[in-house]
């Protein structure tokens, strides 16, 4: 029996009022600072959506870093309100939008790039550089409404969660263009390094789907089990003396063909370019503990390594995500908060508790929760 759009999570469409609830923070600091408040709704502008939003996900960077006031390269004035990657329901378009209509469930991309320049008319979006991100550098997703380019808004299949659809709208993406710029074929192998991280657990069950090997890595050994459960052949503690040679043993001495690396953590970078086949590429779309590493350049070319940063998603990417979503694949969400309690949301994942995306739901009742 097909679910009702209240039981996945999809609220009803609701006349946009003059002013809405949002969580907003006014200064910098622990996840205490963020609190209700009641601001403008949105009015979409030419060539925008307005979204009513159903549930948004939770960044490492876009959300903890950038509340904490640490975001390494955005300017954000408080008050501010967060809210990248995230799902709802199209309320309002604003003129010249024909792409979508009021009333269909949408997940949003949250990248937004000028669209004009040499690398946007090439489909390079995420080398945009004015990329600007949702929740960073315009009003986020943490509120009832939020007004989103048209070109940034994907239609969500009916079987789909909001929490899903939030889930996969920036990771899934983000995913699907890191795997097709290192080159990913079928039978390879690919080691995840932070596979229980939002991106790097989608990452691996993306790779799986495509019909990848993985090797994942975790700190944690309760996480390490539940990686395994959910697909991973190996699944190892990247800081283990041995990890490189259980990578080597396990792939019969090859190495893996792609290893990504989100972290930038200095102490297991050497041991994830040891693990590297000839040939080999590391990817990297994030570096939250630090990302300064040596590189033996000697070693790079004479192994034909590739070492590739991939920003974000672009539009091939999100258009791959949610080819491959009809086609079964599913991000990892390991659970939801009501947007209520996103401070003890935010403090669930400081403790590094999740394995896979976190979510806020704004459904009825979410704010008084
Ligand atoms: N470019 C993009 O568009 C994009 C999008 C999303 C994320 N990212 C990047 O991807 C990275 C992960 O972000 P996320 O939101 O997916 O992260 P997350 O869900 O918060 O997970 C981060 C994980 O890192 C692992 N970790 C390893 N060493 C750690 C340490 N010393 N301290 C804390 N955690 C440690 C932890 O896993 P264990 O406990 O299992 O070890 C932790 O669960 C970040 O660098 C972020 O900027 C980039
Ligand atoms: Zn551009």
């Amino acid at each position: 029996m097909n679910s009702t759009a209240a039981e996945l999570g999809w609220p009803d469409l609701l006349p946009v009022p003059e002013t809405m609830r949002a969580m907003v923070f006014h200064r910098f600091g622990p996840p205490k600072v963020l609190e209700q408040a009641t601001i403008d709704a949105p009015r979409p502008r030419p060539g925008e959506v307005l979204v009513q939003v159903a549930a948004v996900g939770i960044g490492r960077l876009l959300d903890l870093t950038a509340r904490a006031g640490n975001h390494p390269y955005a300017k954000i004035q408080p008050p501010h309100v967060l809210g990248a990657d995230h799902a709802g329901v199209v309320a309002a378009l604003g003129a010249g939008v024909d792409s979508v209509r009021v009333g269909e469930r949408v997940a949003v991309f949250p990248a937004v790039a000028c669209g004009s320049c040499a690398f946007c008319v090439e489909g390079r979006e995420e080398v945009c550089p004015d990329l600007e991100v949702i929740g960073t550098h315009r009003p986020g997703a943490y509120a009832q409404y939020c007004a989103v380019p048209a070109r940034n808004v994907h239609r969500v299949p009916q079987d789909i969660p909001a929490s899903m659809a939030a889930s996969l709208a920036l990771v899934g993406a983000v995913a699907a263009n890191q795997l097709t710029q290192a080159g990913l074929r079928p039978g390879q192998w690919v080691l995840v390094q932070g596979a229980a991280s939002a991106l790097g657990s989608t990452t691996a069950v993306y790779a799986r789907h495509l019909g990848a090997r993985i090797i994942a890595t975790s700190r944690s050994a309760a996480k390490r089990e539940a990686l395994a459960a959910a697909g991973s052949e190996l699944v190892l503690d990247a800081t283990d003396p041995d990890f490189v040679n259980r990578v080597r043993e396990a792939t019969g001495g090859h190495g893996v063909d792609i290893a990504v690396d989100n972290l930038g953590d200095p102490a297991i970078w050497d041991a994830t370019l040891d693990t590297l086949a000839h040939g080999g590429t590391v990817v990297t779309s994030g570096a939250f503990l630090g990302g300064k590493v040596q590189v033996d350049l000697r070693r790079l070319y004479s192994a034909c390594h590739r070492i590739i940063g991939v920003r974000t998603g672009n539009t091939a990417a999100v258009n791959a995500l949610w080819t491959e979503v009809e086609h079964g694949f599913r991000a990892v969400v390991d659970r939801t908060f009501p947007i209520a309690r996103a401070a003890d949301a935010h403090r669930y994942m400081e403790d590094d508790n999740n394995l896979g995306r976190v979510a806020l739901t704004l459904g009825p009742g979410d704010w008084d929760a």
